[in-house]
């Protein structure tokens, strides 16, 4: 599938998004090992928590679609999954294959994980290690990508785990193989990664504990039904941000954003820009801030991109790239060498993309520098990568003439509805 977008200048509208991925996927693996019913509202139908989704029906777990983003979870209990009988197929996703492995390197199940090309192609050792620590017999292929095998053990030592890289994924492996460990496992991060895992376990009702960047949570406990609403993604609001500000008449508003201030980094960095952006109607929904979003059109600028907001906005850099793009002067990325095991190696990605555009971008083993000037129209290859090419469909406000974008199949996995979101607001995309 491959999108052509015809060149825009106005983007306006009010819109809420889909559901929150990170928060979708941990709704479904925590009700599911809780005792009781859970409801969740607002859940991601995106094909990357729909894998979760399906993992868990095959391990036994009842999940009922009772509406668009409603789910009922008939919750077995921490030890009540139950043998699948084929490999569980994560696709695209990368927080299925890695929150899973530490969620079921304590049951007594065999397990075999897998996924698409791109999930395939990914790092597993970094979740794999601390397990093997804490006495999980999990593993990965001999150069340390999927498939991830696990199979039962007798008991999980608790550990004491300082993250090597800033990864949320990493530090909720652990802490969900904590669940089912002797002791109290510690997770300690020196770069503050999203805590949506540690929110979501006090809204199970599960004891944990969180001072000086270090999660602690002692094994052996109950997790206790609970109703979830899911707020919508700042990770696809940041499309939209970004569309309004680049526009040369821009006005968009989007509701019931997630506001958790472990993911806000690209509203820092976009305001440093110069971004035009107003935050109101603040709020809390189950366990997550939340606010309404209003970006309008803005003259950005360049910036050396503070290291520490990387963690916070590392999903958002495409975008963030393509605002840069649009922004006088230079914008320089670095620390953020993640950007290069993501679903695709999402700096040479958009750095080649931006090339194509007619953009100067200085690639560097950890980021890039982008010059911002004049945008051409062109062929962007996505890499298979949905934020990819969700963020050159944007691009299309700026740019003189058609953006064609291959494979844009994956857009999907995080943001179905996308391209009629888009073109609601005034991009003019068109599904080949
Ligand atoms: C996620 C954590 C981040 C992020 C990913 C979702 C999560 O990955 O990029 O899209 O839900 O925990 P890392 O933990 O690899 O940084």
């Amino acid at each position: 599938m491959k999108y052509i977008v015809e060149p825009r200048k106005n983007a306006h509208g009010e819109i809420t998004v889909p559901g929150d991925k990170s928060i979708s996927h941990r709704s479904v693996m925590l009700a599911s090992i809780a005792e009781g019913t859970s409801n969740v509202s607002g859940f991601l139908e995106g094909e990357d928590c729909l894998a979760t989704m399906n993992a868990f029906r095959q391990m036994g777990v009842q999940i009922d679609r009772v509406g668009e983003g409603e789910l009922t979870i008939h919750g077995v209990g921490r030890n009540g999954l139950t043998q699948p009988n084929k490999t569980l197929d994560l696709g695209n996703s990368g927080t299925s294959m890695r929150l899973l492995t530490g969620l079921l390197a304590g049951q007594s199940i065999h397990t075999e994980l897998v996924g698409d090309g791109s999930l395939m192609k990914r790092p597993m050792r970094r979740v794999c290690d601390p397990l093997s620590l804490m006495a999980a017999n999990v593993s990965t292929s001999e150069d340390g990508t999927p498939p991830v095998l696990i199979r039962p053990v007798d008991h999980l030592k608790a550990i004491t785990y300082e993250l090597l890289v800033a990864s949320a994924q990493v530090k909720s492996a652990i802490l969900l193989a904590g669940l089912y460990a002797q002791g109290t496992t510690s997770v300690k991060e020196s770069k503050i990664t999203r805590d949506h895992t540690e929110r979501m376990l006090e809204s199970f009702n599960y004891p944990l504990e969180v001072k000086d960047g270090c999660v602690s949570v002692e094994g052996g406990k109950q997790l206790q039904a609970t109703d979830i609403q899911v707020p919508a993604d700042i990770s696809s609001a940041a499309f939209f941000i970004v569309a309004a500000c680049i526009a040369d008449q821009g006005e968009i508003t989007i509701h019931h954003v997630g506001m958790n201030p472990t993911r806000t980094g690209v509203l820092d960095i976009l305001q440093q820009m110069n971004a035009n952006i107003e935050i109101h109607n603040q709020e809390m929904m189950g366990g997550e801030p939340t606010a309404s979003i209003t970006a309008r059109a803005s003259q950005l600028k360049g910036i050396d991109v503070p290291t520490h907001l990387v963690p916070s906005a590392i999903d958002e850099f495409p975008i963030i790239c393509i605002a840069a793009a649009c922004a006088e002067g230079v914008t320089r990325v670095s620390n953020a060498e993640e950007l290069r095991v993501k679903e695709s190696d999402r700096i040479s990605q958009v750095a080649k993309g931006l090339t194509t555009l007619n953009i100067k971008v200085d690639e560097f083993a950890d980021g890039l520098a982008i010059t911002g000037g004049e945008l051409s129209g062109g062929v962007i290859e996505s890499g298979h990568d949905h934020r990819v090419a969700m963020s050159f469909a944007v691009a299309s406000l700026r740019a003189n003439s058609n953006i064609e974008i291959t494979d844009c199949q994956n857009v999907a996995t995080s943001f179905p509805g996308f391209v009629e979101f888009a073109n609601s607001i005034g991009l003019s995309i068109h599904v080949i």
